[in-house]
């Protein structure tokens, strides 16, 4: 049966903003996360403490964390790849952090510049770093679905990567489908596959739209009992080390389904549909969302 309320991980600040070919200011991000906290995300991606020299896009973490307006119940993350990011977050007072592997040797090369094992071992004492602080640890298990480089990703090898980083004492998986190109069943089946090591409640799913496949991989994860689901207003998104790879899912479309389908979020639609609005316009680009276009629109 579906559950009846959907966590939503708001990520454009983060995976949304990482892409985009200009820096977008400070002020900006602060402003956008400002207004997805108004929304009332239980959970919003607020920073990523890597090398600006690989994503400069997020070189300004500590600012923007240190400028935004705190909601009391809302969680607000960071990514850290490595302790000196871990640090940074900290200092920066995330709320969670998010160790990040692939489940496709080439595009960990690619993203962390290291191959699954060793970043297993570099995610060790981040995540033993993060228990000690009190600090949620959330992982991301990219190209679940597939690779830009190796093609189709093997569920054992997804479930090998869980398993290692349930070992290090992960509370949240995201299965990400970084280049959008899971369609439902296959979906499904790996959420239940991965549902045989972990709680399902601690399983989120994290789909990009390159392929137009997202929200239907999201009923179908809905309906083997996943109730976390990522995405981003305006469907802003893309990674850096995936050529190609569209934005996330937009928040709107996930929202609009969701409600319409009687699932509480605990989101305000249209407050969504004018943020999403408001980034597109600063960012000078037309929205990726449907419903927020049609939304907009009336
Ligand atoms: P490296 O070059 O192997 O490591 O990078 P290094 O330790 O030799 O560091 C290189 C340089 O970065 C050094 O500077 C370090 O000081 C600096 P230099 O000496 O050359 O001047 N550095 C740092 N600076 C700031 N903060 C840090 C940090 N660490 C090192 N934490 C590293 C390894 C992991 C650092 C690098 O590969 C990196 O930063 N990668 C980030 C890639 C990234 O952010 N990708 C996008 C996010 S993942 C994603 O989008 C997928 C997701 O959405 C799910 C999905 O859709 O699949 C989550
Ligand atoms: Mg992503």
């Amino acid at each position: 049966s579906l559950p009846t309320t959907v966590k939503i991980v708001e990520v454009a600040a983060r995976d949304g903003l990482q892409n985009e070919k200009h820096f977008v200011d400070t002020a900006i991000k602060i402003e956008l996360i400002n207004r997805l906290s108004a929304a009332g995300f239980q959970n919003i991606e607020a920073a990523s403490f890597v090398s600006p020299k690989w994503v400069p896009q997020m070189a300004d973490g500590t600012e923007v964390m240190a400028g935004i307006e705190r909601r009391p119940q809302t969680i607000y993350s960071a990514l850290t790849p490595n302790l000196r990011g871990f640090e940074a977050a900290l200092a920066a007072k995330a709320d969670e952090v998010v160790i990040f592997g692939a489940a496709s040797e080439s595009f960990s090369q690619k993203n962390i510049n290291c191959s699954i094992a060793e970043s297993i071992t570099r995610f060790a004492p981040v995540a033993q770093a993060a228990l000690d602080a009190g600090v949620r640890l959330r992982a991301s298990i990219s190209c679940a679905l597939g690779c830009p480089y190796d093609g189709e990703t093997a569920i054992e090898t997804v479930l090998d990567v869980v398993k290692r980083m349930q070992d290090l004492g992960v509370q949240e998986f995201d299965i990400a489908d970084t280049i959008g190109v899971g369609t439902p069943l296959k979906t499904a089946r790996l959420m239940e596959a991965v549902a045989t090591l972990v709680p399902m409640e601690q399983i989120a799913g994290h789909f990009h739209d390159t392929y137009g496949q997202a929200l239907a991989n999201i009923l179908a994860a809905l309906q083997v009992g996943v109730s976390i689901f990522h995405s981003s207003v305006a469907g802003l998104g893309g990674c850096p080390y995936a050529k190609g790879a569209t934005g996330n899912v937009a928040t709107e479309d996930v929202v609009y389904m969701l409600h319409g389908m009687g699932i509480h979020t605990g989101l305000d639609l249209p407050q969504l549909v004018d943020t999403g609005a408001w980034i597109s316009a600063q960012i000078g680009k037309p929205t990726n969302s449907r419903a927020g276009r049609a939304l907009f629109l009336k």
